[in-house]
């Protein structure tokens, strides 16, 4: 057991990695649990610590784009290109590993997750680094990601000495996960801040978005970033039926509440309906809606334009283990 500390001391985020112990650090999307990617026993804890199967692997984090070429066995024009356009920033680009870096991070498949991140006090801690790091998103396999240091603590408090802090996650979902085909064209195998569109602009290329289990991308299982508590999707909180026991249940609402409802059983994602906003809120508002231990938690699809395509997708597979489920709350969803 540890005391965790929260601090914005990058110096003793930098020591305790140094090590081989894991430090949360923030990032422009979701808070990650890191550790020494040069060091096979510190990424060993990263999955201990997750409850995470070791074939799910992880994404590599460095400063800038010459430190991902000493661990890249080589970066197509496409990737070049894309990390020029969006790094630092929610980009994750699949490349071809040079060996370098020990085969658990990735499960010894040949390519090799990297990002560099936004946030300004993790650039800070990672240019101080003489090694990159591993971050997984700081929470439990399968739960709601972490966009604040207090759900960090939730999940490792005790289990970790140090949580750099960094204030809430300003995109608030995670990076785009691009890996690239033979014919050099990119693929999307995790939707995020970062479009198709975006991507084909920059690009020039035409953009394929696999994002089934089937794809390359062991960790986009269809069950993730879920509540504890039971969870449907549905097109609008506004045409709940009348038997929905109001006192029982939670609702995450695109812009406004229902009226039916507690106010405090519900959360707004954006008044403007602002889809920027709302995926800033939308881990924030998983969090605050399952700490009521309610019966059941009802969220609404947003437009499937924009970001509102990848909160979509998010609700989608926190909802998941709910689709198929017999025993429905009530009879619409
Ligand atoms: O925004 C983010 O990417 C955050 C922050 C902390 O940087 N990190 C994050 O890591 O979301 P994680 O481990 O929760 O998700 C990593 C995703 C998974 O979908 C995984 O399958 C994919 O990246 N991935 C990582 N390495 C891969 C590889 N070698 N091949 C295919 N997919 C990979
Ligand atoms: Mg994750």
């Amino acid at each position: 057991m540890y005391s965790t500390t929260i601090s914005s001391d990058v110096g003793k985020a930098a020591l305790f990695l140094e090590s081989g112990e894991l430090v949360a650090i923030p990032t422009e999307t979701v808070y990650g649990l890191a550790a020494n990617a040069c060091d096979a026993a510190a990424v060993a804890k990263v999955f201990t610590a997750k409850k995470r199967p070791s074939a799910n692997p992880l994404i590599v984090h460095v400063d800038c784009i010459e430190k991902i070429a000493l661990y890249a066995a080589g970066i197509p024009p496409a990737a070049e290109r894309l990390l020029h356009a969006f790094s630092p920033g929610p980009l994750t680009v699949l490349l071809p590993g040079n060996g370098t870096l020990p085969s658990i991070i990735n499960n010894g498949q040949p390519l090799v997750a990297f990002r560099i991140p936004a946030h300004p006090v993790t650039l800070q801690l990672l240019r101080q680094l003489p090694f990159p790091v591993v971050a997984p998103s700081a929470n439990l396999f399968t739960s709601i990601s972490p966009t604040t240091t207090s759900h960090v603590m939730k999940y490792f408090r005790g289990q970790i000495p140090f949580i750099l802090e960094g204030g809430a996650c300003s995109i608030g979902v995670e990076s785009t996960v691009v890996g690239f085909d033979e014919d050099g064209n990119p693929v999307v195998y995790r939707t995020g801040a970062i479009t198709a569109a975006e991507i084909a602009a920059v690009t020039g290329r035409e953009v394929i978005v696999n994002q089934g289990p089937s794809g390359s991308s062991p960790g986009t299982t269809p069950h993730h970033y879920s509540p504890v508590t039971p969870f449907y999707l549905v097109s609008s909180v506004h045409q709940l039926p009348a038997e929905v026991d109001v006192l029982k249940t939670g609702l995450l609402c695109f812009r406004e509440k229902n009226s039916r409802f507690p106010a405090n059983h519900q959360f707004v994602l954006s008044v403007e309906g602002n889809l920027h906003e709302a995926a800033k809120n939308l881990y924030k508002g998983l969090h605050y809606l399952d700490e009521k231990h309610l019966s059941f938690l009802v969220a609404e699809k947003l437009p499937n334009i924009g970001l509102g395509i990848t909160v979509n997708d998010r609700l989608q597979r926190a909802t998941h283990s709910y689709r198929y489920r017999f025993e429905k709350p009530f009879s619409l969803i």
